[in-house]
């Protein structure tokens, strides 16, 4: 394939050669495509502009929730034209493998101080919000000059707390979802779009 090219061989578009190499192995776990890759990418131009906008002559500092925010972060701040800085924090949710509990268990903190600086945290979604509500908390009792979220996804009907979140990619359905950077057991992430899974496949895991 050709680096800056449209085709990745004679007739094969980029988007297909993409999904032959990476994706194979788990596509015939995957039962429907909710959101496009597309569709992602044409959202996040959207939500970064707005951002640029809303955050001019300022210096934000974007705070990913790892693992799952790592892409949407990564997409998201190129389309962001402001000085950004980054930083990351690792939770882990107790709970099963598709439900959360509300209890967070911090595994990586922050590398810098926030006090007084313009965050905006980045989640990949917000399904009964615990997760989020827990890590706000814990982030304006260290002063930060603003907060604000932005999440790919919101499980909107889900929601258990309220929650102020002033960028939001998609509002989608109660289903479990998985890719752009969101996993079932672990899998998945890689996946370009947002997709549910087949029964056999929670079986399988
Ligand atoms: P909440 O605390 O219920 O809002 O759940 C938030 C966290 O649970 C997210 O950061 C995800 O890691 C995970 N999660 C919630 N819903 C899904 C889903 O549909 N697919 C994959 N992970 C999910
Ligand atoms: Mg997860």
């Amino acid at each position: 394939m050709e680096i800056g090219s449209v085709t990745a061989g004679p007739g094969v578009p980029v988007c297909a050669a993409r999904l032959a190499a990476h994706v194979s192995e788990y596509e015939s776990d995957i039962e429907r495509i909710l959101i496009t890759e597309a569709e992602i990418q044409a959202r996040l131009a959207e939500l970064g502009a707005q951002i640029t906008e809303d955050y001019a002559g300022r210096d934000p500092l974007l705070v990913g929730v790892l693992k799952g925010a790592f892409m949407l972060m990564a997409d998201l701040s190129r389309h962001i034209h402001l000085p950004l800085e980054f930083d990351f924090m690792a939770v882990s949710s107790y709970g099963s493998a598709t439900r959360t509990s509300g209890v967070v268990r911090i595994l990586k903190d922050l590398d810098h101080e926030i006090q007084g600086r313009d965050v905006l945290l980045v989640e990949d979604i917000i399904d009964s919000g615990l997760t989020l509500n827990y890590l706000l908390k814990n982030l304006r009792s260290r002063k930060p000059g603003t907060l604000e979220v932005c999440a790919l996804l919101h499980k909107t009907e889900m929601q258990r707390v309220p929650l102020d979140i002033r960028y939001t990619g998609f509002e989608i359905p109660p289903e479990f979802v998985i890719g752009y950077g969101l996993d079932y057991a672990e899998r998945f992430r890689n996946l370009p779009y947002v997709a549910t899974l087949k029964r056999e496949a929670y079986a399988a895991g």
